[in-house]
């Protein structure tokens, strides 16, 4: 095979031909999509595909390429007419939803909360996540009863959630750990706590895989967590560094 035909095949495998051949059409159609405002789609720090079996890809494409990046394009027109939720933390605009103007406050609590749930999930979630140890584990045992009853308390929770929803794990600055479910995308972060981890209850977090059997998924989402990832961000809420 020549090289310019080996080059052609490889870039037809790669969907690169049509691209090639309106370059400026695909770079148009680009800047069109790019993000237009302060917020931005945290990119997801593996694969689609590195979850599965347990959640599939096209489940982690849509739910982060369309429903997490919904809620960053509403923050973002949001952001025009009112800069300043894009100055401070979004912990901080969560934490103190009463300043917010009242006629986007509603869309706030629930974009916002959409952007800062969403981000904590995908940053929590791995391939090869293993298995909790160190502090983590030792306050798992402390707080929450072990790791078995941490489970099914945390699926419980999460099971019981009527609607959309979601279930977390709260940590204080001394470190105690509590299981909090909350409705739509209400967050922690808005009664001022921090989130060590949390999953993702609404149906657009499983419905392509698991259609009704919310509980086979809050069942094999133990296999996705990224437990470095969690003793990380245990340690930052020691340090009162934890953000989102
Ligand atoms: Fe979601």
């Amino acid at each position: 095979m020549s090289l310019l035909s080996r080059r052609h095949l490889m870039m037809a495998a790669t969907g690169l031909v049509a691209a090639a051949a309106a370059p400026r059409l695909a770079f148009a159609q680009a800047a069109a999509a790019a993000p237009s405002g302060p917020f931005t789609l945290p990119p997801l720090p593996y694969a689609a595909a590195a979850l599965e079996p347990h959640i599939d890809a096209k489940t982690m494409e849509i739910h982060h390429g369309k429903h997490h990046q919904a809620y960053v394009t509403n923050m973002n027109n949001f952001a025009k007419d009112h800069p300043k939720l894009a100055e401070m933390p979004v912990q901080d605009v969560l934490g103190k939803l009463g300043d917010v103007p009242e006629a986007i406050r509603t869309g706030v609590r629930n974009n916002l909360g959409g952007h800062a749930n969403h981000t904590m999930f995908w940053q929590i979630m791995g391939p090869n996540g293993g298995k909790p140890s160190g502090e983590v584990l030792a306050a798992i045992d402390r707080d929450l009863g072990g790791m078995e009853k941490f489970q099914t308390d945390f699926n419980a929770a999460g099971g019981k959630q009527f609607g959309s929803g979601w279930v977390f794990v709260t940590v204080s600055k001394d470190g105690k750990l509590a299981i909090e479910a909350r409705p739509n995308q209400d967050t922690p972060l808005m009664d001022g706590k921090r989130v060590l981890m949390g999953n993702d209850v609404w149906e657009h977090a499983y419905y392509l895989n698991y259609q009704n059997r919310r509980a086979d998924y809050l069942k094999a989402w133990w296999n996705t967590v990224n437990w470095s990832k969690v003793a990380e961000r245990y340690e930052a809420a020691k340090a009162g560094t934890l953000g989102v």
